[in-house]
């Protein structure tokens, strides 16, 4: 089993929405997906809770009974984690972790803590000897502004891959609400999604994303 698991310390970057959009896809692909939701404020547990039957079922575990534990034959677990997760908790994520995904908003005061916080994860040692191995994705993102220049050229002159970039696109925020992602939506309405969603894809299918954790 693979455990990823998205996080960021700074709120609203879009943590849950990548968890969730993850499994969706990772469970289109046909693999038993478990969404664990760390956070006490459960928008990871109300999206499983609200995907309808037909779609490819995800797992919802919840942090409420004890640490997450995925169920057996489970192939994927991804982790969505609460804002602001620091020290020991910080630590036991990534410890966990083969993959760290780490979304950044197009914002000055999202890069400045994105920098803070990455800062922060490549002290750990997990992270440090590649234990986990670190994607950035740039998200909510609208092509030709100046500060999303300004994200790009802050995440490729970081120590790890800038993976994907998503943009901003009223097709989350309707589609999290049904406990959907863009991998559900028909093609007519989110194929530059699907676009966006396969360089993301592509690097959890390779090598190069699986750290020695697995
Ligand atoms: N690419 C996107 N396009 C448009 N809206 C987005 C996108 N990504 C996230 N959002 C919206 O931004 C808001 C915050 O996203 P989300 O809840 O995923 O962030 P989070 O990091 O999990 O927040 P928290 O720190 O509170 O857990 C939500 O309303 C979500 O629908
Ligand atoms: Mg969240």
């Amino acid at each position: 089993m693979r455990t990823i698991s998205v996080l960021n310390a700074k709120g609203g970057c879009g943590k849950s929405t990548l968890a969730t959009g993850l499994a969706a896809a990772l469970a289109w692909e046909g693999y038993q997906v478990a969404l664990g939701d760390l956070d006490p404020q459960k928008s990871s547990s109300d999206w499983v809770a609200a995907r309808p039957e037909e779609y490819p079922p995800v797992t919802g575990l919840s942090a409420d009974d004890g640490p997450v534990r995925a169920p057996a034959g489970t192939d994927f677990l991804i982790l969505d984690t609460p804002a602001g997760l620091s020290g020991s908790e910080l630590g036991q994520v990534v410890r966990r972790s083969g993959t760290l995904i780490i979304p950044v908003l197009p914002s000055y005061v999202d890069i400045r803590a994105a920098h803070r916080f990455l800062g922060h994860l490549f002290e750990l040692k997990a992270v440090a000897e590649g234990h986990a191995k670190v994607g950035l994705v740039a998200n909510r993102v609208k092509p030709h502004t100046i500060v999303y220049r300004e994200l790009t050229g802050f995440l490729e002159s970081f120590r790890a891959p800038f993976v994907a970039h998503l943009r901003d696109s009223m097709n989350y925020v309707r589609a999290f609400n049904r406990g959907l992602s863009p991998s559900d939506l028909p093609a007519w309405r989110a194929w530059p999604d699907w676009e966006e969603w396969e360089e993301l894809m592509s690097w959890v299918r390779s090598r190069r994303s699986v750290g020695k954790g697995g």
